[in-house]
């Protein structure tokens, strides 16, 4: 109880006892950013919630949402990897601090989902003993915990998470990231298909070596698609978004692939590519209307072949993992 008192004494007094925290969907890659580009998307996403405790430590004390599938102990869970990687460069292991987690997105659905877990657990903690550090600084622990769940380190699903916006990532060891401007009137479409798939097998189909030319053209339409941000300049966002690296070899994991993009492309989108390592997919669009229009259009192309899916029409979120209570 001494250390408890203490460690709480250094707090800023303005901290809270309780606090939720809900942390958003994110579209990976977003085509041609392999790794190195993101964006976060208005809902689905997680919910935890941190509360101080006289008990020292940290301790997850609910998870909903998860079918059992997360484990309850704080070193093994995303959002308790982030928080205790937070606490331990901190110095405040000692503090004791119940957490919930509460799941509002399916796992291996390409957005986002442990990232969002990642994201919500460290910035949750990090609002609790005062805000010590700005969400930027919070960077490598939310990846530390996504890391433990998927055992790759790439920020382009945790950084949009935390920051909002569109995030490029120049450098995913150093962590030198950088916000995009949005254009305003710029929507995307993600549906999820009712399937899972693994971020592992989604990597792992992908080979090592790329083609000379390839590459030259993913640089070409990750530049592009900066500048089109830039300028806001949808013929150039829409020439951009393309992927000739993923998604060629990830398309077959997802059913009625190249139905859905040519049913999208129809409706009005930019551009049409996977979220991520996938099952979703997501279409930039200009629009509100363009972008409920799309989204309708590929939900069909999957019930067709009667795979069940979401549908999420969003503007980019630009505030990113924020406190709800
Ligand atoms: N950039 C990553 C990938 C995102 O495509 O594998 C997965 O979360």
């Amino acid at each position: 109880m001494g250390a408890l008192c203490y460690r709480a004494a250094e707090m800023k007094g303005d901290a809270p006892q309780e606090v939720c925290v809900f942390a958003p969907a994110t579209v990976a890659n977003v085509a041609c950013g392999y790794d190195v580009l993101g964006f976060a998307i208005d809902k689905p996403g997680d919910e935890v919630v941190a509360r101080l405790s006289a008990e020292p430590g940290l301790r997850i004390t609910k998870i909903t949402g998860d079918d059992g599938k997360l484990p309850i102990e704080a070193e093994k869970n995303t959002a308790g990897v982030a928080a205790l990687d937070l606490l331990k460069h901190l110095g405040m292991l000692d503090l004791g601090i119940e957490m919930e987690i509460h799941k509002k997105m399916p796992f291996g659905s390409g957005l986002g989902s442990s990232a969002a877990s990642a994201v919500a657990g460290a910035y949750a903690v990090n609002k609790l003993i005062g805000e010590p550090l700005t969400k930027k600084q919070l960077l490598p622990f939310a990846m530390t915990g996504e890391a433990s769940a998927d055992g790759a380190w790439h920020a382009d699903n945790v950084g949009p998470c935390l920051l909002g916006g569109i995030v490029f990532i120049r450098d995913n060891q150093e962590l030198d990231i950088a916000q995009l401007p949005v254009p305003k009137d710029l929507w995307a479409a993600v549906v999820h298909p009712d399937i899972e798939i693994l971020t592992k097998v989604a990597r792992g189909i992908l080979p090592s070596e790329i083609p000379l030319a390839n590459v030259t053209q993913q640089i070409g339409n990750l530049g592009g698609l900066i500048c089109g941000l830039i300028q806001e300049d949808y013929g150039m966002i829409s020439r951009s978004v393309h992927d000739v690296i993923a998604e060629p070899r990830r398309q077959k994991l997802i059913p009625e692939f190249y139905q859905a993009k040519r049913a999208a492309m129809a409706a009005g989108a930019l551009g049409f590519s996977i979220s991520g390592a996938g099952p979703s997919v997501f279409a930039l669009c200009q629009g509100e209307e363009t972008a409920r229009k799309v989204g309708g259009a590929i939900s069909a192309a999957f019930a067709q072949v009667d795979l069940g899916n979401q549908v999420y029409i969003s503007q980019i979120n630009q505030s990113g993992v924020r406190v709800v209570r």
